[in-house]
């Protein structure tokens, strides 16, 4: 069966961005990673490096009126995204929010929002671009809200000044985490598929690191959740039993008369 990213050459502003003939399945990706993690139709977004909306489509329909916000200095790519992927009745309807600024000031808007995504973006910073994303993120991030980005996690990091486009750069795992930290945001690795092999992140403000446990994968937080509800029974049940409770009374006792030391 022929589909139409097989058959054609991806269009230019899908080629831009990197994932081309994989457009579909990074946007499909990004989309249910936010969802995955709360992501629900009232809450508000900020794609950092929205580029040609390749999940920024998906985005704007589902969102409330007025949640969708890009920012983008290539200009030419939002404008062709908007004409050749949503459409300009869905602009209307949706009205989404869009900047050009280059300065990675996720302030930009005045506001401050549930999710942050910014995918593909750390993958060419420099480190000094990625702090001053960082901090920014922090001031416009929800104090509950969630921060996900993607990195190429390599042994060792780029050190250069410079944004690479269209290659890539690499950063060590804790050297993200650094600077995040730096920046005042916890950050934790985040098993999700990327169809370009970059590792997710995702960042909090660190009173609201409870809420990334939820980012795990579901069905292994179901499985362990389970493990501890079997582990404390097993435990009271053995508690119960006539030896163990004669050799608790013993502590106790041993311990009343300075017979033994309290265990630490
Ligand atoms: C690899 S693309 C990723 C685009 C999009 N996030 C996606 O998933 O398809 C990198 C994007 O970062 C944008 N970009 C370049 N400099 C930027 C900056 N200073 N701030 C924000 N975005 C920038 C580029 O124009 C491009 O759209």
């Amino acid at each position: 069966m022929s589909t139409v990213q097989e058959s054609a050459e991806p269009i230019r502003h899908r080629k831009y961005v990197g994932s081309g003939q994989k457009y579909d399945l990074q946007a499909a990706s990004q989309f249910g990673l936010l969802t995955a993690l709360g992501l629900r139709e009232e809450h508000t977004v900020l794609d950092l490096g929205c580029g040609s909306l390749c999940v920024g489509r998906l985005l704007i329909p589902y969102l409330a009126p007025g949640h969708y916000f890009g920012i983008d200095p290539e200009e030419w790519l939002v404008e062709a995204a908007l004409a050749q992927e949503v459409g300009r009745d869905l602009v209307t309807l949706k009205c989404p929010t869009f900047s050009n600024e280059g300065g990675f000031r996720l302030t930009v808007f005045g506001r401050r929002f549930d999710y942050i995504l910014a995918h593909s973006i750390f993958s060419h910073t420099s480190r000094r671009q990625m702090a001053t994303a960082f901090r920014e993120a922090r001031e416009a991030l929800d104090p509950h809200g969630i921060f996900v980005c993607t990195f190429n996690k390599g042994d060792e990091d780029y050190t250069g000044e410079e944004w690479v486009y269209p290659g890539g750069v690499f950063f060590r795992l804790e050297t993200v985490q650094q600077v995040a930290y730096a920046a005042g945001l916890a950050c934790v690795e985040i098993p999700w598929t990327h169809h370009g092999k970059q590792t997710w992140v995702a960042l909090t403000h660190p009173a609201h690191l409870d809420r990334l446990p939820a980012l795990h994968d579901p069905m292994k937080t179901v499985l362990l959740e389970k493990r501890l509800r079997d582990v404390t029974q097993t435990l009271e049940t053995l508690e119960r039993q006539p030896l163990v409770r004669l050799s608790k009374r013993t502590q106790r006792l041993l311990r009343r008369f300075g017979l033994r030391r309290r265990s630490r």
